[in-house]
């Protein structure tokens, strides 16, 4: 209701989709996205660690509502995306390329000079995600991940922010 009149008004305070950092509060939306998009999900747990140790968490949020979230740990001039996902209703309408870009950003303010992923080769969309932004691959680590058939291999992808002005 008050939405509905904010808009009539056109008094609408945030913009549609922007991104804003992650808090305890966001923790029951991100684990309902989370169980959702991973075989293998974080535990509730871990988020709470790394809103604990001050990773750089965001929300991605559209509408008012929490789409999709990211996890970074930055430091001593290096990012490491821990976690990205979407909420289901959100997967491939370009909105993860924004985000992926929105994060990439947070990233250079911080002086950061590279940026570092681990991946499953069988995950399509998150390749291609990640190398149409310039990622490129500089490694693959045996049996990282658990699988349906035993272990799947992670592909170790960087983005070096020093020669990608993106
Ligand atoms: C990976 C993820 C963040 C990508 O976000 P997205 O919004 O779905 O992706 P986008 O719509 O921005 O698309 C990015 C590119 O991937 C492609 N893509 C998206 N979904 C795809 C699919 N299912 N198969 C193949 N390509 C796909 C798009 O076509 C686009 O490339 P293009 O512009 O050349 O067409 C999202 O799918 C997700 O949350 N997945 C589950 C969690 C996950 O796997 N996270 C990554 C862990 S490493």
């Amino acid at each position: 209701m008050w939405n509905k009149l904010q808009n009539l008004l056109g008094i609408t305070q945030k913009k549609p989709l922007y991104i804003r950092a992650l808090k305890k509060q966001d923790l029951a939306a991100v684990m309902s996205i989370e169980r959702q998009m991973y075989r293998y999900p974080w535990s509730e747990g871990i988020f709470e660690d790394c809103l604990r140790v001050g990773y750089s968490n965001w929300a991605l949020i559209k509408d008012n509502q929490l789409i999709g979230y990211a996890i970074l740990s930055i430091a001593v001039g290096e990012a490491h995306i821990l976690n990205i996902c979407l909420a289901p209703a959100s997967k491939g309408k370009g909105l993860g390329q924004q985000f992926l870009m929105e994060l990439i950003a947070v990233v250079k303010t911080k002086h950061a000079d590279s940026i570092f992923l681990e991946v499953r080769p069988s995950n399509t969309a998150a390749v291609k995600l990640y190398k149409k932004a310039g990622f490129k691959k500089i490694g693959q680590r045996k049996n990282y991940y658990p699988a349906a058939d035993g272990k799947e291999d992670a592909i170790v992808l960087s983005l070096d922010l020093t020669i990608n002005p993106v």
